[in-house]
């Protein structure tokens, strides 16, 4: 294949990349924006492998067919809770693979003893570094969210010294390397020193923290890709490795808004560590007296309800009660009910899972109402049901100047005439701090898990 087709191949697999990334921003052509990415892999793929520059075809397929066998198994079998450990494992893959495939063409100069020139020096060190940062840092956030280590915050005295002492030193050796690269035992050097700083950055991260991670580390994968894209003068990794890596930290920032968090406070905040000391600083304490309900009790409340707004949360994918709630608010919509769904950015544990659970459940797009438009409705809303969720509906973000998360914006649920909770106890959600929703006049707790007790509630309404 020639290489000006080979070229325009990687142009038109980037123009995919870039529409599928649009499509990708709406629920409604999500799946369209996955497809077109997925065949503007293939095409670059493809012309890749029609480069006369391979020269062993039998290992490059059975490296796909082990990749692909692998990749399909896991995808299958993958639980949807357990989804952000399963990217930050690819996160972690993919910064690897950039870190060997520049490693591979520093031996390829070294051995030829041809110094590369140019950009190629710098994209081999940052390829090398990010990449080897990726790679331990994923497995830590992979391992914390596994549960396989401690999730919360891993600290001692000095530990940011110690850090930037480590990163200080990683950043002398690639200027070091990217003067005079043909130097492999510095390289090695280089790699276990970024291995080890990948470590060293993401243990002081509490768990619960690790999707802000996960999304920076993909960015970073991104990066480690862009890099090698220079070392091998391959357009399509480039703008790929660009677009994942701009995308990425994109998304780091959403998150850290959605939480009203700066990035430097995720990362150097050991947040979980500030919420254990919350809590035994007593914001966990009760506030109050708690009003108990039964489905049967709530059966009345919402047969005359005029408008439902459900508030979906990590307890809902947690029980895996989309389905069910799927059912409940047909039966809803059969006796007249109007029903919305209010979506939190940062309600349950990575971006958008809400929004992929229901429409799982086929739950209509238009039912889906963000943050900032569907907080006006409540005040004229019947009733509000808030399903596994808690932090992201806690008027303490609004009121109380002292809470770990005053200042995040969050679901007024409060101002609905009656809100219903379903939750299987009084324990504190990710933030680890009591909630005074559930001790309102107008809240009403229904204790259970939230499948159960959606399918008890669904029962009961059809049959009042
Ligand atoms: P949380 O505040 O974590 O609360 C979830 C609640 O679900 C818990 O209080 C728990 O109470 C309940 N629950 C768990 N399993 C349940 C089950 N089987 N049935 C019924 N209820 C169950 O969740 P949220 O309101 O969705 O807030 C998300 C939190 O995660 C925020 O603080 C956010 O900042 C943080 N976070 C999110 C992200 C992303 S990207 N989404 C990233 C980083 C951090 P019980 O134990 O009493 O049942």
């Amino acid at each position: 294949m020639s290489t000006t087709l080979i070229q325009f191949s990687y142009l038109v697999a980037a123009v995919l990349f870039i529409l599928g990334l649009r499509n990708l921003s709406s629920p409604k052509t999500a799946s369209l924006g996955n497809f077109m990415a997925a065949v503007g892999m293939l095409v670059a793929i493809v012309a890749t492998l029609l480069y006369q520059e391979v020269v062993d075809y039998p290992i490059v397929i059975a490296g796909i067919a082990v990749g692909g066998v692998l990749g399909a198994v896991v995808a299958l079998r993958i639980q949807m809770t357990a989804m952000p450990q399963m990217v930050a494992l690819l996160n972690g893959f993919g910064g690897v693979a950039s870190a060997l495939v520049a490693g591979a063409e520093v031996t390829t100069a070294v051995e030829a003893g041809v110094e590369p020139t140019g950009i190629v020096p710098v994209a081999m060190v940052a390829s090398v570094l990010i990449g080897s940062v990726t790679l331990t840092g994923s497995l830590v956030a992979f391992a914390k969210l596994q549960e396989l280590m401690r999730g919360a915050p891993i600290q001692y005295p000095g530990q940011q010294f110690v850090n930037a002492l480590i990163a200080l030193g990683a950043i002398g050796l690639c200027v070091v390397l990217a003067t005079a690269p043909l130097d492999l035992s510095l390289f090695g050097v280089l790699t276990i020193v970024a291995l080890l700083l990948g470590v060293l950055l993401v243990i002081p991260i509490g768990g619960a923290d690790m999707p802000v991670v996960i999304a920076l580390l993909n960015s970073y994968s991104g990066l480690a890709a862009c890099a090698t894209g220079f070392v091998l003068d391959n357009s399509a990794l480039v703008i790929s490795g660009s677009l994942v890596g701009a995308s990425g930290l994109i998304l780091t920032k959403i998150m850290c808004d959605a939480m009203n968090r700066s990035l430097a406070n995720v990362l150097f905040g050991a947040f979980g560590a500030v919420s254990e000391s919350a809590v035994s600083a007593g914001t966990s304490e009760e506030q109050g007296n708690v009003t108990a309900y039964t489905p049967m009790d709530a059966a009345v409340i919402f047969s005359s309800a005029r408008s439902v707004i459900v508030v979906p949360g990590y307890g809902m994918a947690v029980a895996q009660a989309q389905h069910a709630v799927r059912e409940l608010t047909d039966t809803l919509a059969e006796h007249g009910i109007e029903v919305n769904f209010a979506i939190h950015p940062v309600a349950g544990r990575m971006p958008g899972h809400m929004n992929v659970l229901l429409a799982e459940a086929d739950v209509p797009y238009e039912q889906l109402i963000e943050m900032d438009a569907i907080n006006p409705q409540f005040p004229e809303t019947d009733v509000a049901l808030v399903l596994g969720a808690n932090d992201v509906v806690n008027p303490a973000a609004l009121e109380d100047e002292g809470s770990p998360i005053y200042g995040m914006p969050v679901l007024e649920v409060g101002k609905a005439k009656h809100v219903f909770v379903i939750k299987r106890s009084m324990n504190p959600g990710f933030a680890g701090i009591q909630n005074p929703l559930f001790f309102k006049d107008n809240t009403m707790m229904i204790f259970g898990d939230a499948k159960k007790v959606v399918i008890a509630l669904n029962e009961a309404v059809r049959n009042y």
